[in-house]
């Protein structure tokens, strides 16, 4: 399947007694950007863990731009980079250094001009020569954007990428996704976030106890629960309308 970037079927992974993934399904489409949605505790970076081979599942299969995460972890690693929610920056160097370090370990030619493009892009020419501990929370997170980008891999995983984030610093990282994907590169991005996934995803994916209760793009799932007709005006579900009527639905059942 050359237009899917990561495929998982059948997904499961317990803590000794804790069962956090029960059978999960999903698949991402090269180019996307995919939401794995979920509250805290889901099981949303335990998936994204096993997708990029720092932790092993008990069953079912996940690939990664084609490899299977337990049979060729070297190459999903070689395909993917990771941004955590606890950003990877060291505060002690100018940004253009921090750039520079992660140009060298992974070997690059130019290490120099690779952290001026990326700096250039991110917008942080003006802030290149100061270090990064006097950057503000967005800045950091460009930063620590721009460092997972080196070497550009074909897909990015960001957990819970704006969590911890004031609302401009949101808006900032949104823009900078938006014009990754744009670019041609797969984001599978994790939120607790609904209208993170709102503004961000083409594609989202709901994990509820341990399974993903609902997929789809924001319109699908919308279609899913028929507009509340409030006179004539036809009211539009929010995603977090959605949200609470399917996981009040299955607490239902
Ligand atoms: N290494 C671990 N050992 C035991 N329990 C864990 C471990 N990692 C996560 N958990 C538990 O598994 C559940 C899912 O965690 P996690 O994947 O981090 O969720 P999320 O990222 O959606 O907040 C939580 O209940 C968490 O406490
Ligand atoms: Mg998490």
């Amino acid at each position: 399947m050359p237009n899917i970037s990561i495929q998982v079927q059948d997904l499961k992974k317990s803590y000794k007694d804790l069962n956090v993934l029960k059978g999960v399904n999903f698949s991402v489409e090269r180019g996307s950007i995919f939401a794995l949605l979920g509250s805290n505790g889901a099981g949303k970076t335990t998936v994204v863990k096993i997708l990029t081979t720092l932790l092993k599942h008990d069953s079912g299969t996940a690939t990664v731009n084609g490899f299977d995460v337990a049979l060729k972890p070297d190459h999903v690693r070689q395909s993917l980079s990771l941004t955590g929610q606890f950003a990877a920056v060291d505060e002690m160097l100018t940004g253009q250094e921090n750039l520079i370090m992660i140009a060298r370990l992974r070997h690059l030619k130019n290490p120099r001009q690779v952290a001026d493009d990326l700096l250039t892009r991110f917008g942080l020419t003006e802030a290149a020569r100061r270090r990064a501990s006097t950057y503000s929370g967005g800045m950091r997170r460009r930063l620590d954007l721009a460092m997972s980008l080196v070497g550009t891999p074909p897909i990015l995983f960001l957990d819970e990428p704006t969590t911890g984030l004031d609302p401009e610093a949101r808006i900032e990282v949104w823009k900078v996704v938006k014009e990754l994907a744009n670019s041609g590169i797969t984001v599978f991005l994790t939120t607790q976030y609904l209208d993170e996934a709102e503004q961000l995803a083409d594609h989202i994916a709901i994990l509820h106890e341990g399974k993903i209760i609902a997929s789809g793009t924001l319109q699908e799932l919308k279609k899913l629960f028929p507009p509340a007709k409030v006179e004539y005006v036809e009211k539009q579900l929010t995603l977090e309308e959605i949200f609470l009527a399917i996981i009040g639905k299955k607490e239902n059942q």
